[in-house]
């Protein structure tokens, strides 16, 4: 019975990687339960900082986490390479950069080509690239005073936020936007949406 395949098909095993709040982690857990990522499921967070809430998220849920800190690592490369042992020994098929912090090299991408993503908090090609994370993203596209901005789901290859798009929603900018009313905005209207949609559909593809 084809419902039954599709029941009894493989999920993707999926690693979430943060460095804060984790709100983007905690809408894919959400998706996770209500069903809206069924072609996957999560398998492990990976944080590049001790303090952040999205371990806390993590436990809760009772995925399990791991923590790997540039700095202890000596260089980017050692940092990259642990990273992917972490990764591998989880049997991780893909990852979601979640509010993930850490530019990542060409070898860590190669490792995980076309199944890494990115949720980036605007509409790209605008306010993307290097130096524009979190807040600073808001920050600029206030000070251009844009009237739309938004988010936006992506392929990660070597250029930062440069990899293909999967997924963007707009949202409108209000008269009177500080960047963190506009963050929460952009959060609720668009990233927590469309993360879990791009998870699913990417999760799909690696299950067929
Ligand atoms: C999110 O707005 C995410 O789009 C952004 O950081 C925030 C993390 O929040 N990511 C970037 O700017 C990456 N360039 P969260 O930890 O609550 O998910």
């Amino acid at each position: 019975m084809a419902g039954m395949e599709a029941n009894n098909k493989r999920k993707a095993n999926i690693a979430v990687l943060v460095s804060g709040g984790g709100t983007n982690l905690q809408a894919l857990i959400d998706a996770e339960h209500s069903g809206i990522i069924k072609s996957g499921s999560i398998k492990l967070v990976v944080s590049n900082n001790r303090n952040a809430y999205a371990l806390e998220r993590a436990a809760k849920a009772g995925i399990a986490s791991e923590t790997v800190i540039r700095k202890e690592c000596g260089s980017a490369e050692a940092f990259e390479d642990k990273l992917i042992e972490v990764l591998d020994a989880a049997d991780i098929d893909m990852i979601v950069l979640a509010g993930f912090m850490s530019i990542l090299g060409p070898k860590f991408i190669d490792h995980f080509r076309d199944r890494i993503i990115n949720v980036h908090p605007s509409l790209i090609p605008s306010f993307c690239g290097q130096g524009f994370y979190g807040l600073k993203v808001h920050e600029a596209a206030l000070s251009y005073g844009v009237k739309v901005t938004g988010a936006t789901v992506h392929f990660v290859n070597e250029i930062p936020d440069g990899g293909k798009i999967i997924l963007q929603k707009a949202v409108d900018v209000m008269d009177g936007d500080t960047p963190e009313v506009l963050q929460k905005r952009v959060m609720e209207q668009a990233e927590w949406i469309i993360l879990p949609k791009a998870a699913e559909l990417v999760a799909a593809s690696i299950t067929g």
